[in-house]
């Protein structure tokens, strides 16, 4: 090991930061954080430094540096631009046995700062000794993001819990179950979503060995790039006991479901294996009842047409508690790939979202306010009823010369924008991969311009591969 890593209290205790400059001024934000006693000197300060100054942040030695300077600090940052002066105060400070870093010079620092996550009272600090800070860039982003930022919260409540449980609990091993229950459980999601009374109820109904309920949390899992998931979608995924997912869900966002979750899939499918909504209602009832964590996984978002709502009301009545993780729905996922704003100054003044599951009538959706102009139409569902769709609206007024898309597979790999005017809405859907989102209206046109991922079709390109084939 190259260095020993340590956490050192700096509270009250001084430290001395030879550098006036926002390399200093950086080092100086991290130091004063941990509540040191901060002296800077320098001839000159940066405004950052001035302003710390001038609310009594730090002490200024408005001076160059000479090295009784070092007597009485418990450790000193270099941080100047002379590399003669910074060899100069490493030197100083080994004679001394203080403790010495200059900034950016490994070789001349006898401790180094780590890169660090912080929680508090939770703090994660990483290191390669200087050997390779890009790769511990790119681990503290992954930890960033698996690390949920009420981490630092739940550590401080369980802090002040810490002697009652102690109190309670006689054995280590019954002191270990609690707080691994509790940090893996329903007090963590309780202090996640902001519920601090109800947190620690929970911990009172654990002490009392109470509490068997398991949980549900619906989440959002996107139109598909697994990169569209949120952060706290993540982060409940790898925590999950069992996760229920639909066929819309892509394989890389279940590649990351943590690896000793049960998976189940409950997808609906015409003319696939389907589970129907009353077993899934069914399964999440009594998973949770069995004390676990559930994951309700749905594709884009689990209360855009998502029957997410039926759910929660069915968890709501077995006195199963639940929470939601908001996903990026369809129409706003995929347009955005495609380069179609669903609103735009010019050519769309609303939008709306609707379901091409409409009755065969067509009574349940108001044709005569959706064929209005200037307004964008997003259909899920829709491929099965485009024909229907497209004769309504152009029944009701809308031109048939409407621009439209459809888009198949959108966010993914293989995403396809098929474009072309309403009255062409049924060839053009039949022609998407599924699943697809058809998208009526003027704003629709932009994909010709600002369309930057996937491939791109017409009806008329369709229309000469199809007869080049023949
Ligand atoms: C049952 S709905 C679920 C919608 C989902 N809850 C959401 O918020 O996106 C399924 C429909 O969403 C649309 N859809 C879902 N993912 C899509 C994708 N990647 N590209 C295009 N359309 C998609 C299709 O119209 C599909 O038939």
């Amino acid at each position: 090991m190259d260095y020993l890593p340590l956490f050192v209290e700096l509270k009250n205790r001084p430290v001395l930061l030879v550098g006036g400059g926002d390399i200093a001024a950086r080092k100086a934000s991290l130091l004063l954080r941990a509540g040191a006693e901060l002296t800077v000197v320098s001839p000159t300060l940066c405004s950052e430094l001035q302003q710390c100054y001038s609310q009594q942040k730090l002490i200024w030695v408005a001076k160059e540096y000479y090295p009784q300077l070092l007597d009485n600090v418990f450790l000193v940052i270099a941080a100047t631009n002379s590399d003669k002066l910074n060899e100069r105060i490493f030197q100083d400070a080994n004679q001394r046995q203080k403790l010495v870093n200059v900034v950016d010079d490994q070789p001349r620092c006898s401790f180094i700062f780590p890169s660090i996550i912080d929680r508090s009272p939770v703090v994660v600090a990483i290191s390669s000794a200087g050997k390779a800070p890009v790769l511990v860039r790119l681990l503290r982003e992954k930890l960033e993001a698996l690390l949920p930022s009420s981490l630092g919260k739940m550590a401080t409540i369980a802090g002040r819990w810490r002697n009652k449980v102690k109190h309670n609990l006689h054995t280590m091993t019954e002191r270990r179950r609690f707080w691994e229950k509790s940090f893996n459980g329903r007090f963590a999601s309780l202090v996640a979503n902001g519920k601090i009374i109800e947190a620690e109820s929970q911990l009172e109904l654990q002490l009392k060995q109470q509490d068997s309920a398991g949980e549900l949390t619906l989440v959002g899992a996107g139109p598909g790039d697994p990169g569209l998931l949120t952060l706290k979608g993540l982060q409940v995924l790898q925590n999950a006991d069992v996760v229920l997912y639909d066929y819309l869900v892509s394989d890389e966002i279940l590649d990351l479901v943590r690896r000793d979750a049960d998976k189940i899939c409950v997808g609906k499918r015409a003319g696939l294996h389907s589970v129907s909504q009353e077993q899934t209602n069914l399964l999440i009832v009594q998973l949770a009842q069995q004390g676990k964590k559930v994951v309700r996984l749905k594709g884009g978002d689990p209360f855009i047409f998502g029957r997410g709502g039926e759910e929660l009301q069915v968890a709501a009545e077995a006195n199963i508690p639940f929470q939601v993780v908001p996903g990026i729905t369809a129409a706003i996922g995929a347009t955005a790939y495609a380069g179609i704003p669903l609103t735009h100054r010019e050519y769309s003044q609303s939008v709306t979202f609707i379901t091409g599951h409409c009755r065969e009538n067509g009574a349940d959706l108001d044709w005569p306010a959706l064929a209005k102009g200037h307004q964008t139409l997003a259909i899920y569902m829709g491929t099965v009823k485009s024909a229907f769709i497209s004769q309504q609206l152009i029944k009701y007024g809308r031109d048939a010369q409407t621009p439209v898309a459809v888009i198949g597979c959108g966010t993914r790999h293989n995403q396809q924008v098929i474009t072309g005017t309403l009255g062409e809405l049924e060839s053009l859907a039949q022609q998407a991969p599924t699943p697809a989102l058809l998208v009526i209206g003027e704003v629709t046109a932009l994909h010709h311009q600002i369309g930057w991922f996937g491939q791109s079709a017409t009806a008329e390109t369709l229309r000469s591969a199809v007869l080049e084939l023949a």
